[in-house]
């Protein structure tokens, strides 16, 4: 796994050493073991009807088979039923679920002319301009995907309580419609996908991001890992902070204020409609991130000594550091009314914002937002110029108010 000390000699980073790890990890990820494939392979014989075994049957429900006692609900190692949403206990997760589900939208939705139009013109955008539509959406589009995987695959077991788990449920399909908007614009734009998609393995501001999150994912990907000891309950606290107060919580920062700062300005105006409509979502993924974080804490306080303080609060900053550096990287001088200082700034901004989210101090006592107009687009409250139209025609069940 890369260390902090790796972040301060950038030389022991190259572009191969991370394809590398990120080759790696993912066939980690990804390949089944043989015991897995055995145990398979025993489940498939058909049951008989006349000799179904109904108590033997519902003891194998994950959870107690029981009424539910809202008592008995948690976050994590929950032995109440997992199947059965009611009575709730955690409101926030099902009234986000409800909000997300308000807000639902299609990326073909939203017109694309007049990005084409001005991608295809030679001079409708400069180098630079196009520079930051590219290596964005080659983060983005394989970066969404690393995040609907890891709750698939690694977070969603290990969180036993029905009301987040439908909550993470429409997350993973949110997740999947950003993927398909990424996909939307790369081919709508007539890109090379080749290029775009395999940016997070040849790139190295975009592949450090991703070699630095798949570590949390691959070991609770594995079938064998189980929470209910100290040690991995906080493997699963780590993976949740790693992906929501990191990833989705600094990593997309510089890249949708880029974006909607082009949109700001008139220019591929409905690729940066697009990434309006996703920041809205991923607003919201992150502070669900944050509140099952915090219910964790609260309900396993043993969890959050000071070890695992510190490592949050270093995972946080080295996340910001690579989130400078992506910075750097895709502005090397200063466009769209912003310059990687400014951009730096605001990550410290950022930064301070989900260290205090999670009851950490500030890092960076001074640090201001420059781009105070990002704050408004994510305040739902103040999102009705931008989302108005839409989110009237998806409202069914009058869950979300304007007022
Ligand atoms: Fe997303
Ligand atoms: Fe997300």
């Amino acid at each position: 796994m890369l260390s902090w000390d790796d972040f301060d000699e950038k030389e022991k980073i190259t572009e191969q050493s991370i394809a590398k790890e990120v080759l790696k990890k993912e066939d980690g990820l990804t390949a089944a073991k043989p015991s897995d494939k055995e145990e398979m392979q025993t489940s498939t014989e058909v049951p008989d009807l006349d000799s179904l075994d109904l108590e033997a049957g519902l003891a194998d429900l994950e959870g107690a088979s029981a009424r539910v006692d809202v008592s008995e609900k948690k976050m994590i190692n929950s032995r109440a039923d997992v199947n059965q949403l009611v009575p709730f206990k955690y409101d926030w997760a099902w009234q986000k679920y409800l909000d997300g589900s308000a807000n639902h939208w299609m990326p073909q939705e939203i017109n694309m002319t007049a990005d084409v139009a001005l991608w295809k013109d030679k001079n409708g955008l400069t180098e630079d301009e196009r520079r930051i539509v590219m290596r964005n959406l080659g983060f983005f589009s394989t970066a969404d995907s690393l995040v609907a995987n890891n709750i698939v695959l690694s977070v969603y077991k290990h969180i036993t309580n029905p009301e987040c788990r439908q909550y993470l449920l429409r997350q993973a399909l949110e997740e999947a419609i950003h993927t398909h908007a990424y996909q939307y614009v790369i081919e709508s734009l007539g890109m090379d996908e080749g290029e775009i998609f395999n940016m997070y393995k040849e790139i190295p501001s975009v592949a450090k991001k991703a070699a630095w999150a798949l570590p949390f994912t691959q070991s609770l990907s594995d079938q064998s890992f189980e929470t209910g000891t100290v040690e991995n309950d906080k493997i699963l606290l780590r993976n949740l902070i790693a992906f929501y107060c990191v990833l989705e919580g600094i990593f997309f920062y510089c890249g949708f204020t880029q974006i909607l700062s082009m949109g700001n300005r008139n220019k591929m105006t409905g690729t940066a409609e697009q990434f309006q409509y996703i920041l809205r979502d991923e607003s919201m993924h992150v502070n669900f991130g944050i509140d099952m974080i915090n219910q964790i804490k609260l309900e396993n306080p043993h969890l959050w000594d000071e070890e695992m303080q510190k490592q949050a609060e270093t995972m946080i900053l080295q996340g910001t550091q690579l989130e400078i550096e992506y910075a750097q990287d895709t502005m090397p001088k200063g466009i769209l009314g912003m310059n990687s200082e400014m951009m730096a700034e605001y990550l410290h901004f950022i930064a301070n914002r989900r260290l205090t989210q999670i009851g950490l101090n500030e890092a960076f006592p001074n640090a201001s937002n420059p781009f105070p107009w990002m704050s408004e687009i994510m305040d739902l409250r103040k999102e009705k110029n931008f989302f108005e139209t839409r989110v009237i025609e998806y409202q069914t069940g009058g869950a979300l108010n304007w007022d």
